[in-house]
């Protein structure tokens, strides 16, 4: 059954129809809504593996063909695994992702990442040289940092990168982070809203600032380039990092604005003060 690394077999064939739906409707209203608002790396990875053919890839296909791209794979994994195992799995260009599919009420929101939310949101960046290279030396250096107690810090930088980064192009502001792109709503928050911060990236900052996994983010860190990302961590020896984060046990909040810092868009924080999650009165109209 499960394998010590925590991967299980897809079993591609379990999936029911209904499944496959779900996938379909998810698919087509992001591609839809992502033109003009993902980073290109996103959308022509998304053509690259053929991800719309119909219903859930299948992982073994998909990844023959990510893996002649960029050397990754995608296994198969129950949900969340512990943080040695995934570091351990993208230190060696294994990307897990969860088999299972949300529920066709749930096509909006919910918390435990799924196939849709791991595969669409993350897979297509993984066929982009630099950002592939850069995720596997996330990995290397989670591996590194499993004793430092600074685990909360560099998951924090995941979270606004991997998972809810913005970068500036030539054509304007664009997403690729996974949890942005396979979200409906925060593809239009993150980009459109008055509401939520847009400030520069800085490494040092970004490990100090604590993150929300219930709503839409309150601030969001925008990065010029995969290769200034890049070259930001992997160039940047962590330890020293570590240890000045020893001390500091307070994490910037969700809302800070630095007086030093680069700032893109001021938000008004109307979104996250009414409340969030929809914010209310919104959602009832
Ligand atoms: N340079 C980091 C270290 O010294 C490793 C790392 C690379 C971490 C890229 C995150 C992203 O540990
Ligand atoms: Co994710």
């Amino acid at each position: 059954m499960m394998a010590d690394d925590y991967t299980i077999p897809q079993g591609w064939d379990r999936y029911t129809d209904e499944e496959h739906r779900t996938w379909d409707t998810l698919y087509e209203r992001q591609v839809k809504l992502l033109p003009g608002k993902a980073e290109q790396s996103f959308i022509d990875g998304l053509k690259a593996l053929d991800l719309g053919r119909g219903g859930i890839p299948n992982f073994e296909t998909m990844s023959d063909e990510l893996e002649s791209l960029t050397g990754w794979r995608v296994v198969a994994v129950p949900g969340l695994v512990p943080d040695e195992v995934f570091f351990d799995h993208l230190a060696n260009r294994r990307f897990p992702a969860g088999n299972f599919i949300r529920r066709a009420d749930q096509l909006d929101y919910l918390q435990e990442p799924d196939v849709f939310h791991d595969v669409f949101g993350h897979v297509p960046m993984l066929t982009n040289p630099v950002f592939a290279d850069y995720m596997q030396a996330y990995g290397k250096g989670g591996l590194r940092s499993l004793d430092s107690g600074c685990l909360k810090n560099l998951a924090a930088l995941y979270w606004y990168t991997v998972e809810f980064g913005l970068i500036q192009t030539d054509d304007g502001l664009r997403i690729y982070g996974a949890g942005i792109v396979s979200s409906a709503s925060e593809s239009v928050f993150s980009l459109k809203d008055p509401s939520p911060h847009r400030l520069h990236f800085d490494l040092e900052r970004v490990m100090r600032t604590d993150y929300r996994i219930d709503d839409f983010q309150q601030t969001y860190f925008v990065i010029d380039s995969y290769e200034d990302l890049f070259h930001a961590t992997v160039d940047t020896d962590f330890g020293p990092i570590y240890e000045r984060l020893q001390g500091v046990d307070e994490k910037y909040p969700v809302d800070t604005i630095l007086n030093e810092e680069e700032v893109i868009h001021r938000g008004t924080q109307d979104y996250a003060n009414k409340g969030g999650r929809l914010a209310q009165a919104e959602s009832r109209n």
